[in-house]
């Protein structure tokens, strides 16, 4: 791999022993891949945070990185960890627990990682413009970079973003390179699409289907939002590992390339998705028939938006006694929230919004729930699979329904 002397410099250690070690395995990775030289990134999005994850031999990387004078070269943000961070005691996390967490928190600072803990960080202050090289970890997230907002990355894992946040560096294979971003499949949208659980489902279904490849949707009946977009980008990241995708004459490859792309649609691999073959059959799978101990919208973490539409629905409503109701999201827009008065309307209502963590990374089975309501095809898919439990998915508006009347 051809280095500059720059980055020949922090292999040899000129820059730290912490620097030199995040190098050498970014190097190894690259030349294991193929990749002929190095980048320079804007931003890094680190996972690898919850204790729930990476336990004590987590915290002892950490403690050595910062040791060795580990410190960020990039903007870089963190994903959730495992519980929220001010106000785990109301989550009912053990005191044990949030000791560690806090302590993995601390560790991050110090190596100048922002304590941001949340799956959207270009929601919150972390938000590469088209063609930017990044490289982060946080499957939704390197979705949406890839797609919407038409950024570089591959899907790191942990260790690889943050060797990427102490370098300001990666290795120039995969999705950074042009002719790696050409779709590979047509899915052809017969399906009418309408809430983020929905794209939620498409992102599952076509990622089951597919596997892997880069699908280009058709133009759906309703260009679909933001929320409805993050929440593709985490479905189609679960089923398979899908990191790009592009919907006909909306995101903003498809649009600029718009001609190549209509002229080797003929070659793809063409999928329809039907509304009562494959939309429905998920919601009818995943139905609760019974009340669920927890609901939980915010996977991946809920934006100002969707807490302002849950606010107004929860308007001077009461959630049952015996449901929890739970919104995850970044702290910074639980200010706004608080701010706005959103906050207070849905507490009020018997509903919570926390910060910084989410039900697949927060130590959920301690907890005692057992039984989850959800929008999130991702959550779903995580917590039926590795944690076993009874898990519905339904609409925004269904689950309002079910927070206030029951099943
Ligand atoms: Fe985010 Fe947790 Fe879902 S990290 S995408 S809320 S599983």
């Amino acid at each position: 791999m051809f280095l500059t002397k720059e980055e020949e410099k922090m292999l040899d250690g000129e820059y730290g022993e912490a620097t030199r070690l995040a190098m050498r395995l970014i190097v190894k990775v690259g030349e294991a891949l193929g990749a002929q030289k190095l980048i320079n990134i804007n931003s890094a999005q680190v996972s690898g945070v919850s204790y729930k994850n990476i336990g004590d031999p987590g915290i002892q990387l950490l403690e050595d990185l910062v040791r060795l004078g580990g410190k960020s070269k990039t903007l870089s943000t963190l994903n959730p960890a495992g519980m929220d961070i001010k106000n785990w005691k109301k989550m009912g996390i053990p005191k044990e627990f949030a000791e560690k967490q806090l302590k993995i928190i601390s560790l991050y600072m110090q190596m100048d990682i922002l304590p941001t803990c949340s799956c959207i960080p270009y929601l919150i202050g972390n938000s590469p413009k088209y063609r930017e090289h990044v490289a982060w970890a946080e499957s939704s997230a390197v979705t949406y970079a890839n797609s919407v907002l038409g950024a570089r990355t591959n899907r790191e894992g942990g260790p690889l973003a943050l060797a990427s946040a102490l370098t300001g560096k990666t290795a120039f294979y995969g999705f950074h390179m042009e002719e790696n971003r050409l779709p590979t499949h047509y899915i052809e949208l017969k399906a009418k699409l309408r809430y983020p659980a929905d794209y939620s489902i498409l992102g599952y279904v076509v990622g089951k289907k597919i596997k892997t490849g880069v699908p280009l949707f058709s133009y759906p009946r309703m260009p679909p939002d933001m929320e409805c977009l993050k929440a593709l980008s985490a479905g189609l990241a679960t089923s398979g590992s899908i990191s790009l995708f592009h919907i006909e004459n909306y995101t903003i490859e498809a649009i600029i390339k718009n001609k190549q792309l209509q002229n080797e649609k003929s070659n793809m691999e063409k999928i329809i998705v039907e509304e009562e073959e494959d939309i429905k059959p998920v919601f009818e799978e995943y139905k609760l028939t019974t009340n669920p101990d927890l609901i939980y919208i915010g996977c991946p973490h809920a934006s100002i938006q969707e807490i302002r539409k849950i606010a107004q629905m929860l308007r001077n409503r009461k959630i049952k006694g015996d449901i929890e109701f739970w919104i995850g999201t970044a702290a910074n827009i639980k200010i706004l929230a608080d701010r706005a008065g959103y906050t207070d309307i849905i507490e009020k209502s018997g509903g919570k919004i926390i910060t910084d963590t989410c039900i697949v990374v927060s130590p959920l089975k301690t907890l005692g729930f057992q039984k989850i309501l959800t929008n999130s095809a991702k959550a779903c898919y995580y917590l039926t699979g590795l944690e076993k439990l009874d898990v519905g998915i339904a609409t925004l508006e269904e689950i309002i329904k079910t927070a206030i009347e029951g099943v």
